[in-house]
């Protein structure tokens, strides 16, 4: 039986991580330089468990988390991605306060909860109503109705707002307060979905359940079809990833900020970022171009003393003795990759960076001594990447995969007939001028004699973080079946690598043929 798991024959073509690299120490190989062989396998992709603990207190359900720039996460993509039990890195390109509204919108946004419903006033026609709709084209029809304090007065119901009635006042057509199903913020308890499955199984017939609080005025709705949505996602593979306190998690990053005499800001860091704890961050990520670097080390020390128990990411770093610095200064999660990202022009401008496999491999070991994870950062355009870089990394950071979806931030643009949204790189200039130069160690307002480190690009629109992440997902648990491996654990554990010539990269991609768009 053994004999048909394994063979000696594969052992010199097929090699383990700590003999593959080893032996192609000196060339810098990267994900399509690289193809994992399959292994014997028990393992069908869906039963594959995807959870990966990052720090003592921060453990993902998906190894994926979406990248801290302005063109990618802000709240409404740090929910879509911890939803679906992944991370969202908030970017820093904001005003201080800003990044901490960003946060508490992950933190309190409730799963199915609508936090913020469309309102109306009670002295609107009718006829105001129905335009908005046309207008924004909503695809319901009922709305509660406050006063201008913002207090609960009714709820319209869709059977009235027809043309028909469009001359009259909300206030005519409405359900009155004292008839109107409601229930109050803080009895919704820790599992508020659950609460309000309980109301529509008691309440036959009711589709909404307003919430308020203590003064009456409206802090959210709750609608049937979304609970029952919810309900079918609960029995789903991979749950949301929530803190302890049942909301979802939220990270935020932060730079190594420097005050007029170019001296670390200490007190400007630590202020923030117990600000960014009180409103319940999860984890904070000092995020800069150059991690190995003294004013990142200081920020991490500073971070670690004064809140011992944060999850701590930094970087980015391509050394082992990167890692080992920001280990030993108190990180507990090290981003790997300079140069790698799709916007990056690191390697071109500074000449400076290391293909990701390689730095992932070289950074993977010291980790594992010094007790931190590392997180693949860049230069993922497909699923087949996530696997390669999940042999060796406890997730993945992800920026250009995500830019193109409905939750990042920015307007879709139309070209040609085609959707797009901005995708600009962290140390573009554009970028720099928003707020990001301290990343890449440029002055707070740079010029364009700055040399840019990144440039400004589009991507195609390409729907919802939910349908991305859905085929990301499918790709990585494909390629855990194919290797045996049950767990992310056991991937980093079998996978067995060769070199790709460049002949067997084009073999790799469809060719020879017409490919058709199906849509799909
Ligand atoms: P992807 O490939 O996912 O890469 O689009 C996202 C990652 O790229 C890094 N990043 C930059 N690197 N210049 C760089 O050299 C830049 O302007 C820049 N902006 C972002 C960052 O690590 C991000 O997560």
């Amino acid at each position: 039986m053994a004999a048909t798991r394994q063979s000696s024959f594969d052992d010199p073509f097929y090699q383990p991580a700590d003999q593959f690299f080893p032996e192609n120490h000196k060339i810098g190989l990267t994900f399509d330089d690289i193809t994992l062989a399959t292994l014997y396998s028990e393992i069908l992709p869906r039963n594959t468990q995807l959870d990966t603990t990052l720090a003592d207190g921060l453990q993902l359900n998906i190894p994926i988390i979406s990248s801290d720039m302005d063109t990618v996460t802000e709240s409404r993509m740090a929910i879509a991605l911890a939803a679906n039990g992944g991370l969202g890195l908030i970017h820093y390109n904001m005003p201080e306060r800003q990044q901490l509204s960003e946060v508490s919108r992950v933190k309190h946004h409730v799963h199915g909860l609508i936090q913020e419903p469309v309102t109306v006033a009670p002295d609107q026609l009718i006829g105001d109503v129905l335009k908005i709709i046309e207008e924004r084209k909503f695809a319901f029809g009922t709305f509660p109705v406050v006063d201008q304090h913002g207090k609960l007065v009714g709820l319209l119901s869709g059977h009235v707002v027809k043309p028909r009635y469009a001359r009259r006042k909300v206030a005519d057509a409405l359900t009155p307060r004292a008839q109107v199903q409601t229930i109050k913020q803080k009895e919704l308890g820790k599992d508020p979905i659950a609460r309000a499955d309980k109301f529509f199984n008691e309440h036959l017939g009711i589709h909404k359940l307003l919430v308020v609080d203590d003064q009456d005025h409206l802090r959210g709705l709750f609608t049937m079809s979304d609970i029952e949505r919810i309900a079918q996602e609960r029995i789903a593979q991979f749950k949301p990833a929530r803190d302890a306190r049942f909301h979802l998690i939220c990270g935020a990053a932060v730079s190594a900020t420097r005050n007029a005499f170019g001296e670390l800001d200490r007190a400007r860091i630590l202020d923030h970022v117990g600000a960014l704890v009180e409103r319940g961050v999860d984890v904070v990520a000092v995020s800069t171009a150059h991690g190995h670097s003294q004013g990142v080390g200081d920020t991490v020390r500073v971070l670690r003393d004064a809140f011992p128990k944060l999850p701590i990411i930094a970087g980015n770093v391509t050394s082992a003795a990167g890692v080992e610095y920001l280990a030993d200064c108190g990180a507990n999660a090290i981003k790997v990759g300079q140069g790698p990202g799709s916007i990056c022009t690191t390697r071109l401008v500074a000449g400076v960076g290391i293909p990701q496999m390689t730095a992932l491999y070289v950074c993977s070991r010291t980790a594992a001594k010094k007790k931190v994870t590392i997180l693949a950062d860049g230069g993922i355009t497909k699923s087949g990447d996530i696997v390669k870089a999940l042999t060796l990394a406890q997730a993945v950071i992800c920026g250009g995969i995500f830019a193109g979806c409905t939750e990042a931030p920015g307007e879709v643009i139309e070209i040609s007939g085609k959707l797009y949204k901005q995708y600009r790189g962290m140390g573009s200039l554009a970028a720099m001028r928003a707020g990001s130069a301290a990343r890449y160690g440029q002055p707070a307002n740079p010029t364009q004699k700055v040399a840019a480190e990144g440039i400004e690009a589009l991507k195609e629109a390409c729907g919802s973080v939910d349908r991305v992440l859905a085929q990301l997902i499918g790709g990585i648990q494909s390629g855990m079946g194919y290797l045996g491996a049950a767990n992310l654990p056991q991937l980093r554990d079998k996978a067995r690598y060769i070199r790709v010539s460049p002949a067997g990269l084009r073999e790799a991609a469809p060719h020879d043929v017409v490919e058709l768009k199906t849509g799909n």
